[in-house]
């Protein structure tokens, strides 16, 4: 059995007391209303982590960062390694979000190394990948995230991939209202687990959770997590409401 995930990017939103607030009602939430077979996660900024860490009382939400730094240490002004974020209780980190890959120019190779040091730091990684909206027109979509996986993640050890996480977020579909359809998501799963298998073979890919990201919210989320190879959502605009990612984690328990 696959580990099934629902975790919420907060991306760069909530202040520190509206962060620590929306904590403190998820884990509250899910104190009375333990997640029977989903692991909940949500990754709030950096300077909100380690209070957030000690916020989480109940166990049942995990802690996770947004993104962490190509060097484990030094001259880095700004930078935030992946030992500082373990250090806070974080047990996850997102890697290679299309937001950084866009804005900051993160390229694949900065992403493996990035993918590394997180592990080297005990972090569990969500690698994300996806196409833009020219690729899927023009059909490369395939493609351009067999070419993401193989550079960012495919240098790494069968060991390592125990602890990865592979999100699909087609950027088109992010923060756009645009979801990827049900059949759209699934063949694209499909194809990454497939690749996977290929690398790493069977126990490995059907091991490896692979979950959506792209306008996920209440309506669509059990539509989409009822495919076979869609393990979970990676939710961005609807975890900042609490009623809104709690009714994600819930469609993810019941399919
Ligand atoms: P939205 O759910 O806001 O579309 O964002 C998805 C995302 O980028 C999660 O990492």
């Amino acid at each position: 059995m696959r580990k099934k995930i629902v975790a919420g990017n907060w991306k760069m939103n909530m202040n520190y007391e509206e962060g620590i607030e929306l904590a403190v009602s998820l884990d509250k939430y899910f104190t009375d209303k333990a997640p029977s077979g989903t692991e909940v996660i949500i990754c709030p900024p950096f300077i909100h982590l380690a209070a957030v860490s000690q916020a989480l009382k109940s166990g049942n939400i995990a802690l996770g960062a947004q993104n962490c730094a190509s060097e484990a240490s030094g001259a880095f002004t700004g930078e935030v390694s992946a030992s500082m974020i373990s250090s806070t209780g974080a047990e996850y980190v997102i890697i290679g979000h299309s937001e950084r890959r866009t804005f900051y120019n993160e390229d694949d190779s900065l992403l493996n190394k990035k993918t590394i040091l997180a592990l080297e730091s005990g972090l569990k990684v969500i690698f994300c990948c996806g196409e833009i909206k020219e690729q899927r027109e023009n059909g490369s979509h395939f493609e351009v995230v067999k070419r993401q996986i193989e550079k960012g993640l495919f240098p790494l050890g069968k060991e390592a991939m125990e602890n990865i996480i592979i999100a699909y977020e087609p950027v088109w579909a992010i923060g756009t209202g645009l979801t990827a359809t049900p059949d759209q998501a699934q063949e694209m799963h499909l194809h990454i687990r497939g690749l996977v298998r290929e690398k790493y073979g069977t126990e490995i890919a059907d091991k490896l959770t692979i979950l959506y990201g792209g306008s996920c919210n209440p309506s669509n989320a059990a539509d989409i997590f009822s495919r076979p190879d869609v393990d979970g959502g990676l939710i961005g605009g609807a975890s900042l409401r609490k009623d809104d990612f709690v009714a994600i984690v819930e469609a993810r328990e019941q399919t």
